[in-house]
């Protein structure tokens, strides 16, 4: 099939190398020249584990192309918007200003039995609004909307193999003339046995940010026991262990520690909110706000137990910050509690230095005052307190009786709870993590 994808951000780039991967004939389409020129040169703009082996995998099959010229879409015959819906600044909703505009430039060149195919998170009701856009333009054409759930890090084999398809159509019914093309597009991990549920436009387009608010609650749920753990001296980490047995919870998006960050949850559980107090059921997701300042918390908390454990103020103190992306297998740094805990630090008069396997460029881009040292033995360095805030493979498997040998004083902060405290103890270092004793 002929397949544009508009916008190749995180979500589109990987998409469209996807699409091709599956076999179908893809163009990439984006207003930033660099990003194209990029991906052109099969160069990923950010890192994501295998996504540059497949942009030259299925570019040397000349199935994938990248420009910045709109008018290469018409012709396709599904159409893929994957633009970004960034939090506007100053409030809470959603900018679906690059929704609207690549909509926009896409009507031009629909033609009669097109389908759109909306990937993007955007409020509840935008789906219906882009239908009228569209079929006053193009009344043989289609919208779908068939949100996204890759994770970064995991975004390859998310798209290849999703846990599930949802297709929003105007009738949310199976007979929409949109459903069978969507097979088509999607026959490889249809057939793999990925299920696919079809409904209308307002429910596809909840399902995402009901994921993401589900997912985000998990986190501050178990970060507002780790506050209760801190008080009473029990361990959060087993905690979640036991209530993650019962199938009904499960272990999973339970893991303790300085909370979570990055493009999605933060800005989807906000936007979500300021949707709501649009529908008048703001009484409905108030619960959100809650998670949303547990969540914030966590970093005022990491600020204060660093201070605790120096015992007489950060001034001058030396602190080296193990990761500086929100999540590890990742280069992003939007909203990073690491980085953001980073700052806070400095702001109090310590001398931080960050490190991070990918993620120093865009740091140093967002935060230039603090220190970047890529190699992490040089950056440990005659330090005083080290801070775990990113788990990426290689700091969980830091020697304790190695690393001590170059620190000044051997104290360590595990703000995502994934080193063993007996271990880290018995080297003679001073351990603290989130919620445990
Ligand atoms: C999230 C969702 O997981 C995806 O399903 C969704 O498609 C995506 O947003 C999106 O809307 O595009 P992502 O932002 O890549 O994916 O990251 P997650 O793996 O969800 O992690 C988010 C944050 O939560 C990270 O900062 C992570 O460190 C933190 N986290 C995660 C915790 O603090 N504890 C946990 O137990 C799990």
């Amino acid at each position: 099939m002929r397949i544009s994808v508009i916008g190749c951000g995180y979500l589109g780039a990987v998409h469209a190398a996807c699409m091709a991967k599956l076999g179908h004939q893809v163009v990439g389409i984006d207003v930033d020249e660099r990003k194209i020129a990029d991906l052109s040169a099969a160069k990923a703009p950010f890192y994501e584990p295998g996504l540059e082996a497949l942009l030259e995998e299925v570019q040397e099959t000349g199935r994938l192309t990248f420009t910045t010229d709109m008018s290469a879409a018409s012709g396709s015959s599904v159409h893929f918007i994957c633009v970004g819906t960034p939090q506007k600044s100053g409030e809470n909703a959603a900018d679906l200003s690059y929704v609207e505009a690549a909509v926009r430039g896409l009507l031009p060149q629909l033609a009669p039995g097109d389908i759109i195919v909306g990937k993007s998170t955007v409020p509840v009701g935008t789906a219906s609004r882009l239908r009228g856009l569209i079929s006053e333009q193009e009344p043989g054409a289609h919208l779908v909307w068939n949100p996204e759930f890759l994770r970064e890090g995991h975004a390859v084999s998310d798209t290849l193999q999703p846990d599930r398809f949802v297709y929003g159509v105007s009738d949310g019914s199976e007979e929409h003339p949109a459903v069978s093309v969507l097979d088509d597009v999607y026959e490889v991990p249809l057939q793999n046995g990925t299920p696919r549920l079809i409904m209308d436009l307002p429910t596809a387009e909840l399902v995402k940010t009901a994921a993401n608010s589900f997912l985000a609650t998990k986190i501050s749920f178990i970060n507002a026991m780790a506050e209760l753990c801190e008080a009473t001296g029990a361990d959060v980490t087993r905690l979640a262990d036991a209530i993650g047995m019962d199938d009904r919870i499960g272990r999973k998006f339970l893991q303790a520690g300085i909370g979570f960050g990055g493009g999605c949850l933060p800005k989807d559980i906000r936007a979500f909110m300021a949707r709501a107090g649009e529908l008048g059921a703001d009484q409905a997701l108030t619960f959100l706000r809650e998670v949303d300042a547990i969540n914030m918390r966590r970093r005022t908390r990491v600020v204060e137990l660093t201070r605790e454990l120096f015992g007489d103020g950060l001034l001058g103190k030396r602190i080296t910050v193990l990761g500086a992306a929100f999540k590890p297998e990742s280069d992003d740094v939007r909203d990073s509690p690491a980085l953001s805990i980073a700052a806070q630090l400095q702001l109090q008069g310590a001398v931080v230095t960050v490190t991070d396997p990918k993620a120093l460029h865009n740091a140093s881009r967002r935060f230039p005052e603090l220190q970047y040292v890529q190699n992490t033995s040089a950056a440990i360095e005659n330090s005083d307190a080290i801070l775990l805030l990113t788990e990426w493979p290689e700091y969980r498997e830091l020697d304790p009786y190695i690393v001590k040998q170059s620190v000044r004083t051997p104290r360590i902060l595990d703000g995502r709870n994934v080193l063993d405290p007996s271990k880290w103890r018995a080297a003679g270092w001073q351990y603290r993590g989130l919620g445990r004793p």
